[in-house]
């Protein structure tokens, strides 16, 4: 018989436990452009994703690959910089599984943030949206197969994958700090080509507000398994037919790179309240 997701998950947590020897609260998946908050972090122990037991490799340009476990603004955080993505060619429940492993180290509450595209037109590159919702456009689902129980149940509720709470929390950060928020729906696809023009118009005839090729496997498991999530995008370019330009990844790394300093004052400020 194959090896149990419980089982996969118990061993992974506690290959992390016994090298770093904390119990992280908090869990951050940080996504292109954004790994710099892992400079932040204290009494760090970093692990590289091939090191951990059912871990896969990362291989974008632009994402690490390390797991770090450490203390933010005192709170303890396990935090991935890099991620991994369906594109790659991993399944969605290889994609989610340190959602599920971070759960089994006692993590209740996930920020989970990218680089998106924007769809809704008032957005501008550089801007930042906290996510109200999703739409799965992969085609994939992470909780395909064989139900486990003991991680959640079979038909877990959807109806406040984000939750309301934590964007509450969020905005009035932001508002302290004289940081504009905006706040829309993502439209999470597999990638790895940027959308067509007629995509981008289909997405926002659907709601969308933001796009990108991440999160959505993420957020289900976090959801299944019972995490509070709060998630942000940066806005890092305009998605394809907006502007009269082609889109590419060095322009998704130049505005990251720009927005870095007020995302890190941002999420430094809201990490404390997420524990
Ligand atoms: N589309 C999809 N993914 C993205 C984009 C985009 O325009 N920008 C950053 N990630």
């Amino acid at each position: 018989m194959s090896t149990s997701m419980k089982k996969m998950m118990s061993v992974a947590a506690a290959y992390i436990t016994e090298k770093s020897k904390m119990t992280p609260k908090v869990g951050l998946i940080l996504g292109s452009g954004l790994g710099v908050l892992a400079d932040y972090m204290e009494n760090a122990v970093t692990l590289k994703y091939e090191d951990i037991p059912y871990f896969p490799t990362s291989t974008v340009e632009g994402h690490a690959g390390e797991l770090l476990v450490g203390e933010l603004k005192g709170v303890p955080v396990i935090l991935m910089k890099g991620r991994f993505h369906m594109y790659e060619g991993y399944a969605p429940e290889i994609t989610a599984f340190p959602v599920r492993v971070m759960k089994q180290l006692g993590v209740e509450r996930l920020l989970v943030t990218n680089a998106a595209g924007g769809v809704n037109l008032e957005y501008e590159p550089g801007d930042l949206m906290l996510i109200s919702d999703h739409l799965n456009l992969t085609g994939k689902s992470p909780l395909v197969g064989t139900n486990e129980a003991e991680i959640g149940p079979r038909f877990p509720d959807m109806s406040e994958a984000y939750s309301k709470a934590l964007r509450q929390m969020a905005h009035e950060v932001a508002a302290s700090q004289g940081i504009t928020l905006r706040e829309g729906v993502y439209a999470g696809m597999l990638g790895p080509a940027y959308e067509t023009p007629a995509e981008i118009r289909m997405l926002r005839t659907l709601g969308a507000d933001a796009v990108g090729m991440s999160t959505v496997a993420e957020v289900i498991v976090a959801s299944h398994a019972g995490m509070e999530v709060l998630g942000m995008s940066c806005i890092s370019n305009m998605a394809a037919g907006i502007l009269d330009q082609p889109l590419s990844h060095g322009e998704v790394m130049e505005t990251t790179d720009r927005v870095r300093e007020t995302f890190l004052n941002l999420v430094l400020a809201i990490v404390p309240k997420l524990q």
